[in-house]
Formats: C-alpha cells, sequence, structure tokens
C-alpha cells in the first residue's frame, strides 16, 4: 500500500491495472496542491469484506475510494449507509468512512448528465413543453445509470434497445414506479427496431461496448436521426466512434464518452480530499494521453 501523510484514497477492484482513476485524481491531487495519494488496490472478491473491515476500523491509510469490477454490487450490500442513487441502481462505485460507517453513492448518472450539460448545454431542453424522446441501445449496468438520469431530467419516452430483447424488459421493469411517477414510457425495443424510430429521437445513446477498440462495431445507421439531435456514446476508446463520427457528418451535436468518466470522479474527490475539483481541458488532456 502506498503511504502518504495526507488523506489518501484508492480504486479498488479485480482485475485493476487498466484503473484511469488514478490517474485522473492524481492530477486534480497536484492542480490542487493536496497532501495526499489515490491508489490502485486489487482486492480479490474474498478479500473484500476484511479490506471494508480495516478501513471502518482506520487500520489501513485510506479514507475512501472508487469500487470498480466486480465489487460494485457487494461495496453496496455491505454498506452501513447508501445514497438514494446506489439504492436505485443496485449497485456503487464511491466510498468513504464517517464515524466508523461505510457510507457508499453511485455517481454514474451524475457522471453522465454532467458530460451532456458541460459538452451540449440545453440538450434536455428541446421540447421544453413537449415530449422528450431518448434511444438508448444497451441495457446493462451502464444503461441503467442513464435511464435513471434521463428520467430524472424530464424525458417522456424511452426507447431501450437491445441485443438481448428480455434484459430491456427487465430493465424497465426495474423503473416501472419511477418512469410511472415521472410520467414517462420506456419501451423495451431490439436494436433494429430502435432504428427504425429514430426518426423521433432528441437522444441518442450507446451504453453497450460496441465499437471499442478490440470489440465489434456498432452497426447503426443514423439516415434518419433529425439534425437537432444529440448523440452520445459512453465509448472512449477511440474518443470518436463511429457512431459520433457518422452523427458529426450528420451535423448533430455529439459528446463523447471520456467526460462521463472525469465527471463521474468529482464527487468522490470532494467527499475524500475536501475540495470540489473541475473538469478542466488540462485534465481531459492529461488522461487522454494514457489512454
Ligand atoms: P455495462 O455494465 O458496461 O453496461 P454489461 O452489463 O455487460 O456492461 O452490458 C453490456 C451491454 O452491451 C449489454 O446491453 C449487451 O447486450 P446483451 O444484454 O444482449 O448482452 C451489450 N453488448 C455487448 N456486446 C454486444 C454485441 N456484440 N452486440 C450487441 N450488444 C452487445
Amino acid at each position: 500500500m502506498v503511504e502518504s501523510s495526507g488523506k489518501n484514497a484508492c480504486v479498488i477492484g479485480y482485475p485493476i491495472k487498466h484503473s484511469r482513476s488514478p490517474r485522473l485524481h492524481g492530477f486534480w491531487l497536484q492542480h490542487y496542491g493536496i497532501e495526499g495519494c489515490y491508489a490502485a488496490e486489487s482486492i480479490a472478491p474474498e478479500a473484500l469484506p476484511t479490506f471494508l473491515d480495516s478501513l471502518k476500523k482506520g487500520t489501513l491509510i485510506y479514507c475512501g475510494g472508487n469500487a470498480t469490477i466486480p465489487h460494485k454490487e457487494a461495496v453496496l450490500a455491505l454498506a452501513d449507509h447508501a445514497d438514494e442513487t446506489a439504492k436505485v441502481l443496485g449497485a456503487a462505485n464511491t466510498y468513504w468512512v464517517e464515524d466508523g460507517a461505510l457510507h457508499v453513492s453511485n455517481t454514474d448518472t451524475y457522471g453522465f448528465l454532467g458530460n451532456l450539460d458541460d459538452g451540449a448545454p440545453d440538450w434536455d431542453a428541446s421540447k421544453v413543453s413537449g415530449a422528450k424522446t431518448a434511444i438508448v441501445l444497451g441495457a446493462g449496468g451502464a444503461s441503467r445509470a442513464i435511464v435513471y438520469g434521463l428520467i430524472t431530467r424530464g424525458f417522456k419516452s424511452i426507447i431501450l434497445a437491445n441485443r438481448t430483447v428480455e434484459r430491456a424488459h427487465a430493465l424497465a421493469d426495474h423503473f416501472s414506479d419511477l418512469a410511472l411517477a415521472n410520467d414517462c414510457e420506456i419501451m423495451p425495443q431490439s436494436l433494429p427496431q430502435a432504428e427504425a424510430h429514430l426518426s423521433q429521437a432528441d437522444l441518442l445513446v450507446n451504453t453497450t461496448s460496441l465499437g471499442m477498440v478490440g470489440q465489434d462495431d456498432l452497426v447503426f445507421s443514423l439516415d434518419s436521426i433529425p439534425r437537432s439531435a444529440v448523440v452520445t456514446d459512453i465509448v472512449y476508446t477511440p474518443l470518436e466512434t463511429d457512431l459520433l463520427k457518422q452523427a458529426r457528418a450528420n451535423g448533430n451535436r455529439t459528446v463523447d464518452g471520456l467526460g462521463m468518466l472525469l465527471h463521474q470522479a468529482v464527487p468522490g474527490f470532494e467527499k475524500w480530499f475536501g475540495v470540489r475539483p473541475e473538469v478542466t481541458d488540462a485534465l481531459r488532456n492529461h488522461v487522454l494521453q494514457d489512454l
């Protein structure tokens, strides 16, 4: 474990060596002149309860950190206090100790929304008095955080398209009460069906890993998307995916996925180190250099 006289945090995962979080938080620590470190700890699933126990007892150097695969559900299950988003999403990515208790949060929704607010201001206000429609590709963990964000931002129609349509149905069921309370309809579909509804879209989001370096391409034609629609992708390697390239060529506003990673890190850094950090071009370039 890394030693330092200041406050310290770490990302836990298994494996962990590909995490971008140490580079990201390391930039902010240096930028704000904070004495402390942000490390990466490889914690096997069976070692997680002991790690969190030691953290609560104050016998580790860390005051908190991030949790990534495969710990996001387990950290929530082992927490003493979880915020609303973590409970709704059934997973936590941020943890800290307060008065000997383990607190957890999920900042993925915050990161998704913050990225769009930053990269496409007013992206959620295109039809203030009408029904806003989003098309979301994918129905995994990332999709769950994004669908939650879209319901809270007033989207009235969410076309939720997935290769495995049953998974889209399960996700729609998960949010059925919240959607009803917010006058939002979630429509589970196949990917080709969603393509046919593209002319209704105010927002298109790819939440699948398709289009990422080393993965299959996302085959999805944007021919009928309205010019006013915003297109975003959670994939950030490459920074401009084929989907974003297609959207840019069409004249649509596009927002790449790197910003979601950067924005989701803000609340955790503030919690551990006491400074609310800013997402800047300098941070973006610093993280980009190592992608
Ligand atoms: P995450 O937590 O990052 O969202 P996940 O829960 O594994 O990861 O979800 C991955 C998403 O990408 C799913 O929607 C998955 O579709 P399935 O539910 O049908 O598996 C989608 N995905 C991954 N590979 C895909 C592929 N080759 N074609 C279509 N969709 C794919």
